[in-house]
């Protein structure tokens, strides 16, 4: 029977739309799940969506749905752009289904019949905006870290999972599993939260205060604290407790892939967890780092979230793969910019990669008459190209995988991308045509970059499948991806001459950087005041789609309004953007009382660099009609919550 793999990605809370950092762990677990079934594994490769809790909850609240019709709503979003970004995932959870509810209550239900659960009152500081408690050390000043508002003292009953006893095992087992915790940073990071003692965790909450989650068996006034119900989609989706053969051949996981700011829940509270179940911890928790984009973090106030839908729409799904795992060394954290990006797509993928395939296909045509043709003896330089190709299948794609070093890996295929492109420059095949007697020495060039090709190919596959499915068609190959590689694959000499190939379109065309260049940038001047045209390389004023969307803009409403002192025109606005309050001085004064504006909804560019008007600080501007006087505000026609895009 064949070996299993195991992987999974976090479930991803359905509180919004997908984004470029639920992408990530889920293209990465995707390219091993796909290289792990080409070396014949069992794989079993798991992802979904998280979808109780508060977060979900006040989402919900905030488009006026109930949670399991928003839950409904947004579900599909996650599951098409896995469809479109080509993820093979062979099972998706969502949380708020019968099969895992189930285990998750039978699971509680077992702890609390150990009595690893019991219920205890606790007191401590809490939030009534945030909704949850701080600890006395947090609580600085008596003020929620977050939202800076004052807290409470307040007690609550609640069920308490006995996580503090198993702190001296957990220490214990780490160290003697150094590759339990990945990258070795993130193992002493946890470590290190170790040291100091390990309080027991609460596992319920008063449905007073929260009700959209699982209920507890044992006591109906509470519903299970969120990540005591989704952690336990890892084994409830196998088979615990409902098909144990089946949850045994894939526990415990080979890979829990997560992003670093999850790194205490899986590794603390899973592990304990699952001990205190009497199962073993996964094999391998690996965290890697955020994305920030063009250097700022990434936010929906800000406007900067990168949206995957609209890259693919723009570059394609296999650049968008590429480049997240090509751009970063998995574990840390990495930038996401156009430039960088298309940078990479123009040198990489169009010139290197793009540029090999073409130029073998028109060779081929040329002095093949579209077939393969028959090689002769190798020199050494055809040995140097041979051993490339078949060092990168034999050993180093499989040691970079398995390290989850997917930058390496593309690295080392890149290398035998260009080592082709300059073996074909050496062996200057042009200038061999030219010649009968050079005929053979043509054949055995033409004959080795296809075959070169056809590694490449292989090698490509699990992080580019429509890329190494194209290279296969127009090669004329006869390759399956979906299937174990045979030895005969992984050697030299696969490529049957008299092949007939069918060059195709460019597999990646060039990036017109002159388009995609269009940097104009909204002119920071006075809120509320018309914008002069911009300047774009579009030429006569036009700026590309690419442009716009740049400026974020949002519905905000209007929460407070005074004017700015000894101004006659600015008026400091207090704008509620959904997400946060911003302050925003605008040049509405002459036209509008402070009175007027408040309660108004207006739209605002969002993601301006904030800016000082008359010594104040206003973050986002306000958009007016007028030319030199503002003679009307922008509004909406209906009543939408404010933090509504508009586009
Ligand atoms: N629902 C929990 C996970 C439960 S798993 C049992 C959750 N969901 S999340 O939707 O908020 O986040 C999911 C993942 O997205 C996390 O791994 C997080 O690290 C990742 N990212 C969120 N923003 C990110 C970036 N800017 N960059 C990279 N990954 C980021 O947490």
């Amino acid at each position: 029977m064949a070996q299993s793999f195991y992987i999974t990605t976090p479930i991803y809370y359905v509180n919004d739309v997908p984004h470029i950092g639920h992408a990530y762990t889920t293209i990465a677990a995707d390219v091993l799940a796909r290289y792990k079934r080409l070396k014949g594994y069992d794989v079993f490769f798991l992802t979904g969506l998280d979808e109780h809790g508060q977060k979900v909850q006040q989402a919900a609240a905030k488009g006026g749905i109930p949670p399991q019709a928003h839950c409904d709503k947004l579900a599909p979003q996650f599951q098409e752009l896995w469809k479109r970004l080509n993820i093979s995932n062979d099972d998706f959870v969502r949380t708020t289904e019968p099969r895992h509810k189930t285990v998750v209550q039978r699971t509680l239900q077992a702890l609390y019949d150990k009595k690893e659960i019991y219920q205890a009152s606790y007191t401590g500081w809490y939030c009534t905006f945030d909704e949850r408690f701080w600890t006395e050390k947090d609580a600085v000043g008596g003020l929620c870290p977050d939202c800076k508002r004052p807290l409470d003292q307040l007690s609550e009953t609640n069920y308490f999972f006995k996580m503090s006893k198993y702190q001296h095992w957990l220490v214990t087992y780490i160290n003697e599993h150094p590759d339990f915790i990945r990258p070795r940073a993130r193992r002493n990071e946890v470590l290190g939260f170790l040291q100091k003692p390990l309080e027991d965790l609460s596992i319920s909450r008063p449905k007073s205060r929260l009700s959209w989650g699982i209920e507890l068996p044992f006591d109906a006034n509470y519903v299970t604290y969120v990540w005591f119900d989704a952690l336990v989609n890892y084994i409830s989706i196998p088979g615990y407790l409902t098909d144990e053969p089946r949850f045994h051949t894939w526990w415990p996981a080979d890979f829990h892939l997560i992003g670093k700011d999850i790194l205490t829940t899986h590794t603390v509270y899973w592990s304990t967890m699952l001990k205190a179940l009497g199962l073993e911890p996964p094999k391998a928790v690996f965290a890697h780092g955020w994305w920030t984009v063009s250097g700022e973090k990434m936010s929906k106030s800000r406007g900067n979230v990168v949206d995957p839908n609209a890259m693919v729409a723009e570059f394609g799904i296999d650049a968008f793969r590429y480049f997240l795992l090509r751009e970063v060394p998995f574990g840390q954290d990495g930038d996401f910019s156009r430039e960088a990006f298309i940078g990479r797509i123009n040198s990489e993928l169009a010139n290197d990669l793009g540029n090999l395939l073409s130029r073998t296909l028109t060779m081929i045509e040329r002095y093949g008459d579209g077939k393969v043709p028959e090689p002769g003896e190798p020199s050494a330089m055809d040995n140097l190209l041979q051993q490339t190709a078949v060092k990168l299948l034999g050993t180093e794609l499989d040691v970079h995988l398995n390290n989850l070093e997917f930058n390496r890996a593309l690295e080392v295929i890149l290398g035998l991308v260009q080592l082709a492109n300059q073996y074909i420059d050496r062996s200057a095949p042009w200038n061999l045509a030219k010649k009968a007697e050079d005929r053979g020495r043509l054949n055995t060039v033409l004959y080795n970059v296809t075959e070169t090709l056809r590694f490449l190919c292989l090698a490509l596959a699990p992080f580019m499948p429509h890329a190494a499915e194209e290279m296969k068609r127009q090669l004329g190959l006869m390759l399956n991806f979906s299937k174990p590689l045979l030895s005969a694959e992984i050697t030299w000499g696969g490529v049957l001459p008299g092949t007939e190939i069918a060059k195709g379109t460019a597999l990646f065309p060039r990036i017109d950087t002159t388009k995609s260049q269009g940097e104009s940038r909204v002119d920071q001047q006075q809120p509320g005041t018309p914008t002069p045209p911009m300047s774009s390389a579009g030429g006569e004023g036009q700026i590309s789609i690419d442009d716009f969307r740049k400026v974020a803009l949002k519905v905000g409403l209007v929460a407070a309004a005074e004017r700015v002192p000894k101004s006659t025109k600015l008026l400091k606005l207090q704008v509620d953007i959904g997400t946060e309050k911003r302050q925003i001085v605008a040049g509405l004064g002459a036209k509008y009382s402070p009175e007027e504006m408040v309660g108004k909804r207006v739209v605002i560019v969002a993601n301006l660099k904030p800016a000082k008007l008359m010594g104040v600080e206003s973050q986002g501007m306000v958009l007016a009609a007028g030319d030199l006087e503002v003679s009307a505000l922008l509004t909406t026609l209906e009543d939408v919550p404010p933090g509504s895009t508009i586009k």
